[in-house]
């Protein structure tokens, strides 16, 4: 496995294979190497599979976890070696942006929603990234998490309307034994915390199983469910449309009902499609 750490050494890799990327901001799990085992199938025998580390400054919002963010640089390696990955990419801060950056891609519609209302900004920095990780490793096509759905989505629509020639890759959401969805945040997580933290898949599958066509009454359920855990602080539940991720009123087989939920500093996120 190569380690690549400036975009000119990067550049100057043969491209005679097909390439698969998965972009990532490190300390990786079970759900990265899952993106990698997709990633490594898209790739066939002679493609070449590289996955991105960058912990990228643009995305977190002021005052949020930048700086904590767990760095793992060589457990990170091993896992990459183990999975199989050929190229490890992971820029500096100073590589990626120039100090008087001016340019920035803005998605304008799908993030004015969900993670994009509580996270200002945010998006505008997930897809100036990934606009600049597509242009610097050319990939015939890069592997996301519906983990991060709203992300997924966004992706896929700057993919559209900017012309990037990527194929896009979904992987279904990677969850511990309990549940929980897998996230490098989880190990933030006190012992109480974590185990309270179950509440988030349990209110989805009830919500998804539940007999109710009113989002109204799906977003009680899922509520309630919640509010079981009393470390846990909501800060959305909601069922919105899988296309154009507006609210809706009544549930239908596209629909998608997301949330975000902090339990203490740690803000976790999880959705399940309905109908
Ligand atoms: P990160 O949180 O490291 O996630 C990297 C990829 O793994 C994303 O596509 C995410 O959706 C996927 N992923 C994480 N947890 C998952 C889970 N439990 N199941 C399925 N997929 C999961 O997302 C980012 O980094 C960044 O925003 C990035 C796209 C790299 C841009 O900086």
């Amino acid at each position: 496995m190569k380690i690549l750490t400036t975009i000119a050494e990067v550049q100057a890799e043969p491209r005679e294979n097909r390439r698969v990327v998965v972009p990532t901001m490190g300390a990786l799990h079970k759900a990265h190497g899952e993106l990698i085992r997709v990633a490594r199938e898209h790739a066939g025998r002679d493609g070449k599979v590289a996955v991105s580390i960058f912990v990228n400054p643009l995305q977190f919002e002021a005052g949020s976890d930048y700086e904590r963010y767990p760095r793992r640089d060589e457990a990170d390696d091993e896992f990459c070696r183990n999975a199989g990955v050929d190229l490890l990419f992971r820029p500096s801060v100073a590589e990626m942006y120039a100090d008087d950056r001016s340019v920035f891609v803005e998605e304008s519609s799908l993030s004015k929603t969900l993670e994009g209302k509580s996270r200002p900004g945010h998006f505008r920095g997930v897809c100036t990234v990934v606009a600049k990780l597509f242009n610097v490793l050319g990939p015939d096509a890069a592997v996301f998490g519906e983990k991060d759905f709203q992300q997924l989505a966004i992706v896929r629509r700057m993919v559209r309307d900017l012309n990037f020639e990527v194929e896009i890759i979904s992987v279904p959401t990677v969850r511990e034994d309990d549940g929980l969805a897998c996230s490098s945040r989880n190990q933030y997580l006190s012992d109480d915390e974590r185990r309270q933290a179950t509440v988030l898949h349990k209110a989805l599958r009830n919500a998804e199983s539940a007999d109710k066509k009113s989002a109204g009454d799906i977003v009680a359920l899922a509520r309630n469910v919640i509010n079981e855990a009393p470390l846990a602080r909501i800060d959305y539940v909601e069922v919105v449309d899988v296309e154009t991720l507006q609210p809706v009123e009544t549930v239908a087989a596209n629909s998608l009902l997301a949330l975000a939920v902090f339990f203490g500093k740690t803000r976790l996120i999880d959705n399940i499609r309905l109908g």
